[in-house]
């Protein structure tokens, strides 16, 4: 699309700046009063002054350019309301200058970014945060993500990602939670708060931006972009509930997705955007449109044209277009054209309004220079690689391979052994990859380079060629154990990034093999973006960490857990499937009529069996049922012994009562370690059919060797409510079965009724 300032809007803007210098120094001390508290008075005050084209150019986001001859004056003219991938401080100060001191009205501009897991410092990925069942931990990373971001002038970020993703093809469940809407809504939340602290108004805070308004996890086959069917009552059950705790906590921003719903774009969705998030919600932030998504509603076959797309988009609520020209283009026709009411445009104005005042931007809109590019602080690195060891999942220790022997002589291997970039995983565009500290560098450091034996056999993840393999076997036969860092290349998840082999690629698998063939003891460290489809792994491993790529200090961050001096506590967000083909893969799924039991699996019927020879249930003929390893799911090296659920009472007040759950919990092992007790709710008898398990509350504890603890929840009705077929939330009698375990597929359950 030509970048050039359309002429309608171009020779508007000239007019008014020409005819108006009176103006801005009133309107200017009038939008820049100190009285902070009455920001609805201030937006009035200034939107009664602005042109139509000043309004429309404030819904307008451009991607950064530079502070070139003609952003500067697309800035000047008011023709950009926001920025976004402009991160040199200089640049920004000067676009920001320009926008400040020389436009009429003097709005600030707003630079945005994908900042989505740190950065400079790179965190892990979202689903490897998320494996940490650490709200406090995810916090502090977008806290550090903020101060690092903010010192080069960017204060809102496109983050947190809150999609509930069930389905390991889609590439973007490396940028989510997870497959749980509590899970989710509870890290989300976390997010939000460390990035807007108690204050956005502070210069090193960021508005967060929760995304992607609604449902895009749902897109079917996992491929990205696609087409959803997610009936209302499970949209607002499953799909909407981690929106509504980030809107609730005070999230600053939105952001539409790309997907439709039943064949409705979300862009265009007034029920999902004005009667839900505004009506129902009350929510005032700004929603932002995703890249050219208000432009797509032409080819996803909603719009005959981008002037329609505007009307649509500006209708359902979409207050920023980011990048599709739509607003800029058609807006002011529609309003002329009485189309698009000026009301509805004014509303979409007083949003982004909101916004820059509660950013303080009006007081404050220029980076300190001074104090800029706070970047790999102490702090942060340290932050960043606590993250990292607590996300770590151990999956499997046999043969108590784990942890590390000192001493011992370890042949590491694997194309993610030394992946200086590919260990930031996916989103990271301001990671610099000389700062990733991998997994061979904290080795080196750890063991002494003498005691590491190091050959990558493949050079990248879908490397095939095999040359490599056999040195790396020759090297592993010299030493004690062997740790295999396998994985995917971080290209291999994110957007646009879905695969239907969840293997993994290249000639890992092979390599592995052959690993596993010197009788060596083989520990795997699988860093990926997804869970993935390791049943070679298993087989050929005797210990397996399961990494989601896990940012610039993962290599110290393994070194430590696999030698023991950090015990691993991440349980499994999501879990791991038997099968790619098994995705969409859930743990809190239905029951169906007949739940998977006496499976016979395909190698094990006879020729000529008979058609009823296995047993019609819901199982798979070639892996069964369920995960390889549950949502929920982590190990540690210690053991931890739960109690059985107790009750307070067996009966719930379907109005006002609440129950207390509780279970002892003991270390009966001999190291210090951590367990997320899970607190799990079935509702098993409803007006539509109920999961059989639900995430209802959890906390990650430590316990010393031989120490006891009672973890406690509280269940109340607004607990078990769900959405029935009229899309109403009701918490309808009956019973109700309760579970506190160590993941979803443990654990013994307590009834309870309500009446
Ligand atoms: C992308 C993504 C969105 C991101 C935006 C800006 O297409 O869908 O998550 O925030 O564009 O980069």
């Amino acid at each position: 699309m030509n970048k050039k300032l359309f002429p309608s809007i171009a020779f508007g803007l000239l007019g008014v700046i020409v005819a108006g210098g009176a103006i801005s120094s009133c309107v200017k001390s009038v939008a820049g009063g100190d009285d902070k508290d009455n920001v609805e008075a201030r937006i009035e005050a200034l939107l009664s002054q602005m042109t139509i084209e000043e309004k429309i150019g404030q819904l307008n986001q451009l991607t950064g350019t530079g502070a070139n001859p003609q952003r500067l004056a697309e800035v000047r003219n008011g023709f950009v309301g926001s920025l976004l991938n402009e991160v040199d401080p200089d640049t920004v100060n000067k676009l920001q200058r320009e926008a400040v001191e020389n436009s009429r009205l003097g709005i600030p501009l707003i630079v945005a970014r994908d900042v989505i897991h740190g950065f400079k410092t790179i965190f892990p990925i979202p689903l490897g945060q998320a494996s940490s069942w650490d709200p406090a931990l995810i916090e502090e990373g977008a806290r550090v993500a903020a101060d690092e971001a903010s010192s080069v002038g960017v204060r809102w970020t496109f983050s947190p990602m809150v999609d509930v993703s069930r389905d390991a093809r889609w590439g973007r469940i490396a940028e989510s939670f997870g497959e749980d809407p509590y899970l989710a809504s509870t890290l989300g939340v976390a997010m939000v708060k460390g990035y807007q602290g108690e204050d956005m108004t502070q210069p090193n805070t960021m508005a967060a931006c929760v995304k992607h308004f609604v449902g895009y996890g749902a897109s079917e086959g996992g491929k990205d972009y696609n087409t959803t069917w997610i009936p209302e009552p499970h949209l607002r059950d499953v799909y909407l509930p981690p929106f509504h705790a980030c809107a609730d906590a005070g999230a600053a921003t939105f952001m539409c997705s790309f997907n439709d719903i039943n064949g409705m774009p979300t862009n265009a969705d007034t029920h999902l955007m004005r009667d839900i998030l505004r009506d129902e919600w009350g929510w005032d932030g700004v929603m932002c449109s995703d890249w050219n998504s208000i432009g797509q509603l032409v080819p996803q076959g909603y719009s005959a044209d981008l002037k329609d797309a505007a009307e649509a988009a500006a209708k359902a609520g979409v207050d920023v277009d980011m990048m599709s020209y739509a607003y800029v283009s058609h807006m002011k026709d529609l309003v002329e054209q009485g189309k698009v009411s000026e009301k509805t445009l004014d509303d979409l104005v007083r949003n982004v309004l909101r916004l820059k005042f509660r950013l303080g931007l009006f007081e404050n809109p220029y980076v300190d220079t001074a104090n800029a590019r706070r970047f790999y602080t102490e702090g942060n690195l340290a932050a960043a690689q606590h993250a990292a060891e607590q996300s770590a999942i151990l999956l499997k220790n046999e043969g108590g391979v784990l942890p590390l022997k000192p001493g011992v002589r370890v042949a590491l291997t694997g194309p993610m052994m030394d992946a200086k970039h590919d260990q930031n995983g996916t989103w990271s565009f301001d990671a610099e990859k000389e700062h990733t500290v991998t997994v061979l560098d904290a080795f080196n450091d750890m063991y002494g380079k003498d005691k590491v034996v190091a050959a990558p056999g493949l050079t990248y993840s879908r490397d095939t060629d095999k040359a490599g393999i056999a040195q790396a076997v020759v090297k592993a036969r010299t030493a004690d154990v062997i740790v295999f860092v396998c994985g995917e290349e971080a290209v291999l998840s994110g957007e646009a990034h879905c695969r239907t082999d969840l293997t993994l690629p290249g000639a890992q698998k092979e390599m592995l093999k052959a690993l596993k063939a010197t009788g060596k003891p083989v520990v795997s460290v699988v860093m990926t973006g997804r869970p993935m489809e390791i049943n070679d792994v298993v087989a050929n491993s005797d210990a397996i960490l399961y990494c989601f790529h896990p940012g610039t200090m993962g290599g110290p961050a393994i070194a430590n857990v696999l030698s023991g001096s950090v015990n691993p506590s991440g349980h499994l967000p999501a879990g791991i499937p038997r099968a790619s083909a098994q995705a969409p893969l859930y743990y809190s799924h239905k029951n169906t009529g007949r739940p998977a039991e006496g499976m016979v699996l395909m190698d094990e019927l006879p020729q000529e069996a008979g058609q009823t020879s296995t047993g019609c249930t819901s199982f798979y003929m070639d892996c069964g049922d369920g995960a390889l390893y549950p949502f929920g799911y982590g190990l540690s090296y210690t053991d931890f012994s739960y109690g059985p659920v107790v009750l307070s009472t067996d009966k719930m007040d379907a109005k006002d009562g609440s129950i207390r759950a509780t279970c002892e919990i003991e270390n009966t092992g001999s190291v210090k370690g951590a367990t997320v007790a899970q607190l799990y709710v079935r509702d098993v008898v409803g007006s539509l059919c109920r999961p059989v398990k639900e995430l209802k509350g959890f906390e990650k504890i430590e316990l010393a060797p031989g120490e006891k603890r009672t973890v406690s929840f509280t269940l109340t009705p607004d607990d078990l409510a769900f959405h029935n077929a009229r899309s109403e939330r009701v918490t309808e009698p009956g019973e109700f079965r309760v579970w506190i375990a160590q993941d979803s597929a443990s654990g013994e359950s307590k009834s309870f009724t309500v009446e």
